[in-house]
């Protein structure tokens, strides 16, 4: 779990510190830096398991690694001029019942492209969020000392200005390191979301042995393959989630075509079928979201962007209901970004008595970069219109999605 992520220097985030209970909704305008949240956690995440930073600063990230370096007045062109640029990022991050602080310093040389550590820093924390004994990583002068669990008084030495970080590094795994393999276990899990429903998400896939639909939503027809083989009450939640947000839909079938050993989604509408070539975007994104929310072999951190794309407005209680049962029912972590004042809404509403799991912020951007500011019911509340949000919910729909949990549908 992420509990709070303090940003200097990536991006639009200059220098931003927020908390992450476990739902976080990031509400703000166009380019006010909600999906460089996103991106600067996921950025922690692969800096701590990709084999080198390189891999870390890769396509998964928008832009080129040296964009991902907060801009001066000059923007890239004064990174160019600049003989070297840095970010950090810090975190606490729960792992197995632990709260851990991790720190990367990563630095960037503009002329040759070369990412290395600058500085990184590992600490199991105690209860009250200080330091418990001395750190498992840090710096000392231009060397990390690693310290392993026996022997903390002579710990391993290792030069800064590697390209890659010491987290990463799988040497460094067993009893002796536990602390460093439960925070990079941790970041393994988290799982950030970009889905395509134009490409990706209608490509035709062979069967493959996938626990999750991929990053861009590509492994989708796999994924509800084996979903239906090994776990077919889930298979069968997510068709029956699929039709409550979408009622035309009939059902979901996942076929093999023999000839070409490929699988493709078929969606029944109205009595015909579909492939996922001519399935609507809106269709395939909160299939998606349901195969995500279903999804038994994942618990970690679950990140995506702007949940209402491709939804009924009418609709868009069910899809707040499904995240907020995902999180606060579930314990799996969600943050997302949003344009819509009526899904905050609805999420403040559902989750009124656990207002101290969910966090709703503002997000903004001033001339300093981007800045967050938790926003209350009331506030939430005034900018909402509940003449339309009334007049959008029928009664019909209401208590729909919790009469499916009270029932079990989405149980196992
Ligand atoms: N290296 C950078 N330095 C400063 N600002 C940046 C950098 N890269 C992107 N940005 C800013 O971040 C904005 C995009 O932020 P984003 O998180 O995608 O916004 P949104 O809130 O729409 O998700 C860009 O329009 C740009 O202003
Ligand atoms: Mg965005």
């Amino acid at each position: 779990m992420l509990r709070r992520l303090h940003a200097k220097g990536f991006k639009s985030l200059v220098d931003l510190e927020i908390e992450f209970p476990l739902l976080t909704v990031l509400f703000g305008p166009n380019a006010s830096g909600k999906s460089n949240i996103i991106e600067a956690a996921q950025t922690i995440s692969r800096c701590g398991t990709a084999r080198t930073l390189s891999d870390a600063f890769d396509q998964s990230i928008r832009g080129y690694p040296l964009e991902a370096f907060s801009f001066g007045p000059d923007g890239l062109a004064g990174h160019l001029r600049r003989g070297a640029v840095e970010m950090e990022l810090d975190a606490v991050v729960g792992a197995q019942g632990d709260d851990y602080r991790y720190r990367v310093c990563v630095q960037a040389e503009p002329g040759t492209g070369d990412l290395a550590t600058k500085d990184e820093y590992l600490a199991r924390l105690t209860r009250q969020g200080d330091p418990w004994g001395r750190p498992v990583i840090e710096r000392v002068e231009n060397r990390l000392r690693i310290r392993r669990k026996s022997k903390p008084a002579h710990p391993r030495e290792e030069p800064t200005g590697g390209n890659h970080t010491m987290l990463s590094d799988l040497r460094l795994a067993g009893p002796e390191y536990a602390a460093i393999e439960r925070c990079r276990r941790e970041f393994e899990e988290w799982r950030v979301y970009y889905l395509d429903p134009r490409v990706a998400m209608r490509a035709a896939r062979p069967p493959a042995g996938v626990r999750d639909i991929g990053a861009l939503g590509e492994d989708i027809a796999p994924f509800l393959h084996r979903l239906r083989s090994d776990e077919p009450k889930r298979y069968a939640a997510v068709s029956r989630t699929l039709r409550s947000i979408i009622p035309s839909v009939d059902a979901v079938n996942v076929d093999l075509d023999e000839r070409r050993a490929t699988l493709d989604i078929q969606i029944i509408q109205d009595g015909c079928s579909y492939s996922s070539r001519v399935i609507s975007e809106g269709t395939l994104r909160v299939l998606a979201l349901c195969s995500i929310c279903t999804n038994p072999w994942a618990s970690g951190l679950v990140a995506f962007e702007e949940p209402e794309n491709g939804v009924h407005p009418r609709r868009l209680e069910l899809i707040a209901q499904m995240l907020v049962s995902l999180s606060l029912s579930q314990g799996r972590q969600v943050i997302v970004t949003t344009h819509s004042p009526l899904f905050c809404d609805a999420v403040l509403r559902l989750t009124r008595d656990r207002r101290e799991a969910v966090g709703l912020y503002a997000v903004r951007r001033d001339r300093e970069g981007t800045k967050v500011t938790p926003f209350a019911e009331e506030l939430g509340t005034l900018f909402v219109d509940t003449g339309l949000a009334d007049g959008l919910t029928s009664p019909a729909e209401d208590g729909l999605f919790q009469e499916m949990l009270l029932r079990g549908w989405l149980d196992e």
